[in-house]
């Protein structure tokens, strides 16, 4: 096809079907310019478009010697670049592709996944908020400080939903709920374009990894990912399909493969879904290096059969695989693909430059003076600390332990992360020299002053063997009104390529913690952590226990907030935490089973485990208030509702303890009897509410045709006449109010 077919053709042609969904349809000028420079463009320069090369300042992924990627650029090899950043290096770079024939400017994309300058918590513990509005503002600060430092592009968000806590990770994503996931998928592309591209505050999004990644087989990185398409349409594809909705410019492919066929040389999920069905005006940028690697997965004989099998499927530009340099060109002499297939890639690449506004000017990104004005932005850092209060999951408070009083002597900070500034970072965070994030025990400065006196003791190190310290942390405790605990993972024990077969605290921690609670003092442990880990007896025996993960530049600050009841918690979890091991893929929204497990007591012949329970440590949606609330009042406007009624549903929250706080209201659904089974739970909606002590409020929600549809035995979306039952409760595990509806035809 030439390049002088309208668009529309074109989308037809390749789409097979012309709907955009909810993406905004092309702009006519734009598409009139691509055609302008796309006839001027020889092969090697629409080739060059699609050909995206890491910088020298750091490497994600595993790096081939490349000496002549800048002489590569000038030659307008090149279309975009990753792992440059800052204004003085990205104005080097782009001047470099400015003295290119056609002057096409790059393209410039980091993986600002939770934060740039300023490090807010990681996206796990950012989901852990159940609080959008947070989430938004955390991508909309991120891109702030990005776009500001030369960047038009992050890799993020990463909306895989996973289930299994061995693979590191689950870190990066919005945990196991599709409907959640989905919200925090189109919160964090909304924060990340912000008004739209062409703002310049505003960098594209790439939503990530399409598809399915997250179910790696046994946890195991990059491992096998073989599902029914029942699982991947109503588990795995909704948060994708919520960021496209959303307006994500670009989508990257992944890793693994699905059913038998990597996802990158994947036609059904980028052709048929993608491009097809979704209608996506954007493009699609590989995996580092996962067009060649298809020749691993015995899906490709060598690069440019990989590079054929690529494009062929609707992968636009490739990310540090080298294939589509080295094959593509030949893949079209020869005929073994048409040119077709490169201009669509093309087009969709230069759509993107012409909306971030880079034709016009290819350095308006590049200010320095509004680089260093935004990064030092004290708000960023406000902006941080508030993300990160909202993220920590208080587990468990015996006896109201917490909030500490300020009026205590003396607390002993003990543990091997109390001191740990770079932990707190987390994976995946932008490193920069003499950085400095906020400790626990400088947030405990901060807030203490000498006031009380703190007493420090390590204990052991993360990974450590040795017990040598437990004497000294002992002897800190003992001479303490109470003990405050930091344990868990440093930052790159979760992360890419950080599995583990085994989840427990790492090292001997549990040991740090037994020993100190032999004291007879008061604990509360504090576990920092990018992935739910198993520590049952710290469950059973810590007094309080405050699930921080990773929170980021202002951790210690946020964590002191919380400790000294300055900020009430009010986060939930967003993925079940296991007993044990063996109890994985465990999730809230399971199936009964023909022999589903009624009473504990009784598991002969039933659905369970011998040696444990069915149910999580901690369930999905779990998490605790200093203060308490009372459900009540739980009222349906129809006991019967057709298909084109809105079911009203009402219920009351009351603020029944000492704090003023908020809870989140959890509605689920379980259709009773379909031609397909369902889950016994799937969240349909949730309300974040606070209250002041004493204070009670209607909480409302609307239950539509959507919230009631599933894939029938036809893999049809809709509905089926039935009984419904609605629960409403605080967690997963924990319904407050139950109530039924039918839905008549
Ligand atoms: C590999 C990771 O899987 C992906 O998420 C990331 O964006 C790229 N490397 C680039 O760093």
């Amino acid at each position: 096809m030439s390049p002088k077919i309208p668009f529309t053709i074109v989308c037809l042609l390749i789409g097979g079907q012309l709907t955009f969904g909810q993406q905004k349809a092309p702009n006519t000028v734009i598409e009139q310019k691509i055609d302008a420079l796309m006839a001027k463009m020889t092969l090697e320069e629409k080739i060059g478009q699609l050909n995206q090369y890491t910088g020298d300042r750091a490497a994600t992924g595993p790096l081939t010697t490349n000496s002549t990627k800048y002489l590569d650029i000038k030659a307008g090899k090149v279309g975009s670049m990753l792992n440059v950043r800052g204004v003085t290096d990205t104005r080097m770079v782009q001047e470099i592709a400015m003295q290119s024939r056609l002057k096409i400017p790059l393209l410039f994309g980091l993986d600002v996944i939770h934060g740039y300058r300023t490090t807010f918590p990681i996206p796990l513990a950012e989901a852990a908020s159940w609080d959008l509005g947070a989430i938004e503002l955390s991508a909309r600060t991120a891109a702030t400080e990005a776009a500001a430092s030369g960047l038009h592009w992050t890799f993020a968000p990463m909306v895989d939903i996973s289930r299994d806590p061995r693979w590191g990770r689950v870190m990066e994503g919005a945990g196991e709920d599709p409907y959640l996931g989905s919200l925090i998928a189109a919160a964090r592309v909304k924060g990340f374009q912000g008004n739209g591209l062409g703002n310049k505050d505003a960098i594209m999004a790439c939503v990530k990894h399409f598809a399915a990644y997250g179910a790696a087989i046994a946890g195991r990185d990059y491992n096998t990912v073989d599902m029914s398409d029942r699982l991947l349409w109503e588990v795995y594809l909704p948060p994708f399909k919520a960021a496209l909705d959303a307006g994500a410019a670009t989508f990257m492919n992944s890793f693994n493969e699905l059913n038998g066929i990597p996802a990158t040389g994947n036609a059904y999920l980028q052709r048929d879904i993608l491009k097809g069905k979704w209608g996506f005006t954007g493009f699609v940028v590989s995996d580092w290096g996962s067009i060649s690697e298809m020749v691993a997965h015995g899906f490709a004989k060598d690069k440019t059969d990989a590079a054929r099998l690529a494009i062929t499927a609707g992968s636009d530009m490739d990310m540090e695989g080298h294939a589509y340099v080295i094959g593509l060109k030949k893949l079209v002499e020869d005929k073994t693909i048409s040119i077709d297939l490169i201009n669509d890639a093309v087009r969709r690449v230069l759509r993107k430059k012409y909306e971030l506004g880079l034709f016009d000017d290819p350095y308006r990104f590049s200010d320095a003076q509004r680089e260093k004005k935004v990064l030092e932005d004290p708000a960023n850092k406000v902006a941080a600390r508030t993300v990160a209060e909202k993220s920590i999951v208080l587990l468990k408070n015996e006896g109201q332990l917490l909030p500490l009083s300020k009026n205590l002597k003396s607390i002993a900070v003990i543990g091997p992360l109390a001191k740990s500034s770079k932990d707190m970072m987390g994976f995946w965070s932008v490193k920069w020299d003499n950085d400095h994030l906020v400790s626990l025990y400088e947030g405990l400065q901060n807030k203490v002053g000498n006031n009380i006196k703190l007493t420090y003791a390590e204990g052991c190190g993360v990974s450590d063997t040795s017990r040598a310290g437990f004497a000294e942390a002992v002897n800190a405790a003992k001479n303490a009104d109470v003990v405050v605990m930091a344990v868990g993972e440093t930052f790159d024990m979760s992360g890419e390529a950080k599995s583990h077969a085994n989840i427990g605290l790492p090292g001997i921690q549990e040991d740090l913690i037994k020993a100190i609670k032999a004291t007879g003092k008061q604990v509360v442990v504090l576990i920092m952590a990018g992935r739910p880990l198993i520590f049952n007896w710290t469950a059973d025996h810590a007094n309080s226990i405050l699930y921080t993960w990773w929170l980021g530049s202002e951790a210690g600050n946020a964590m002191a907030n919380v400790l000294f009841g300055d900020y009430n918690p009010a986060a939930k979890l967003p993925m079940s935490f296991p007993r044990a091991e063996g109890q994985i893929p465990l999730f809230y929204a399971a199936k009964n089973t023909g022999r589903p497990l009624l009473n504990i007591k009784d598991p002969l012949y039933k659905s369970a485990y011998l040696d444990m329970p069915n149910t999580p440590k901690f369930a999905f949606g779990y998490g605790l208030s200093y203060t308490t609330f009372a459900f009540s009042n739980l009222k349906l406007s129809k006991a019967q509702i057709s298909q084109t009624d809105k079911l009203q549903v009402t219920c009351t929250l009351q603020n029944t303890g000492k704090y003023a706080g908020e809870e989140v209201v959890q509605l689920y659904l379980q259709d009773l009897v379909a031609s397909v089974t369902r889950p016994v739970k799937e969240l349909k909606d949730f309300r974040k509410v606070f209250l002041q002590t004493g204070e009670s409020k209607e909480v409302s929600f609307v239950i539509d045709k959507e919230k009631l549809s599933f894939y029938n035995q036809q893999m049809k979306w809709g509905t089926e006449p039935g009984d419904f039952k609605l629960m409403i409760g605080n967690s997963s595990d924990n319904i407050l109010l139950e109530s039924k509806f039918e839905l008549i035809d």
